[in-house]
């Protein structure tokens, strides 16, 4: 059996700067052999440990394409973070994963899909959107929502001229607070509500961002009338082993790595009360 605390090697092939202190890192499996087997969906994550100075999780934030790397996004706010956005491209670390459940796929063709996310809530929905758009002729209409606090905040700023062109997604972007070059929406994401064009009992929504934005969000959509299982987001918890043993970010009796982080709204409101 294998040891699923045992890391693989990885070396950092690239670095993008997303804003001011949000990265990009493209990885690449020091043993070719590690690449075939790491098969993985969107919405899965890893475990990245820094030599020396700890581990933690991130989504995958790439699709898995025909490219021998894979990209993890990050944002620089504690001892982990920090060291990652210090190192530089051949620098080596370790990677446990693919983890967790990953988003639906099969199970919503058919249907129109809507991506809301927000800040540094887009790197899990990211390799979704793309696999949706790589089989674009299988689902129904397709809506991408994104807001961040600032233009500075964008990420992906490739991603979304590429969503923005395209005439079969309804894409559009918002942020909180405009500046004098930002001619887009200005407002929370739910602001962009009204002007897509969701029809609700056809539509499965994948919302990712902080906790307060998920919160409205959510509360908007269910307003809307889309049904409490046909709404998913992903959890953040304070994590250790990644793989169901420790119990530290066990809710009710759901594990966050193992059984997540991917939860339709309807199983998080069993989790917070089971009663
Ligand atoms: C499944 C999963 C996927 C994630 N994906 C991403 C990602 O793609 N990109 C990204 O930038 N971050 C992601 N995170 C969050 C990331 O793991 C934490 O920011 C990271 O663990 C912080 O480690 P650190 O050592 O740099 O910070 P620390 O020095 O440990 O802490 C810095 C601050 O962050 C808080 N903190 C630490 N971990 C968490 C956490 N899990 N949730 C909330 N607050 C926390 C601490 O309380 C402290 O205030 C993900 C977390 C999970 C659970
Ligand atoms: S992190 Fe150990 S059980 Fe989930």
């Amino acid at each position: 059996m294998e040891n699923a605390y045992l890391p693989d090697v990885v070396e950092i092939a690239a670095i993008r700067d997303e804003t001011y202190d949000t990265k990009t890192f493209g990885l690449r499996f020091v043993e070719p052999a590690r690449w075939e087997a790491f098969q993985y969906r969107p919405g899965q994550f890893v475990e990245v440990s820094l030599f020396g100075v700890g581990e933690a999780p991130f989504c995958l934030a790439s699709a898995r394409d025909g490219a021998d790397t894979f990209e993890i996004t990050v944002r620089g706010t504690g001892s982990v973070t920090d060291a990652l956005h210090n190192l530089e491209v051949g620098a080596q670390l370790g990677v446990r994963g693919p983890l967790g459940n990953g988003f639906p796929f099969d199970e919503v063709k058919r249907r129109d899909i809507l991506f809301v996310g927000g800040g540094i809530g887009l790197p899990p929905l990211r390799p979704l959107i793309w696999q949706v758009l790589n089989s674009r002729g299988e689902f129904g209409k397709v809506t991408v929502l994104y807001g961040a606090r600032a233009p500075a905040d964008l990420v992906y700023k490739d991603d979304l001229e590429r969503w923005r062109a395209r005439d079969d997604v309804e894409f559009m972007v918002t942020v909180d607070v405009g500046d004098e070059s930002w001619t887009d929406n200005v407002g929370v994401v739910g602001t962009l509500f009204p002007k897509a064009d969701i029809e609700p009992q056809a539509t499965v929504a994948f919302v990712c961002g902080p906790p307060i934005m998920i919160r409205f969000v959510v509360r908007d959509l269910l307003s809307m009338g889309l049904a409490e299982e046909d709404i998913y987001t992903t959890l953040e918890r304070h994590m250790r082993c990644g793989v169901g043993k420790c119990n530290h970010c066990l809710i009710g009796d759901k594990y966050v790595c193992k059984d997540g982080p991917v939860f339709s709204y309807r199983q998080m409101k069993t989790m917070m009360d089971p009663g």
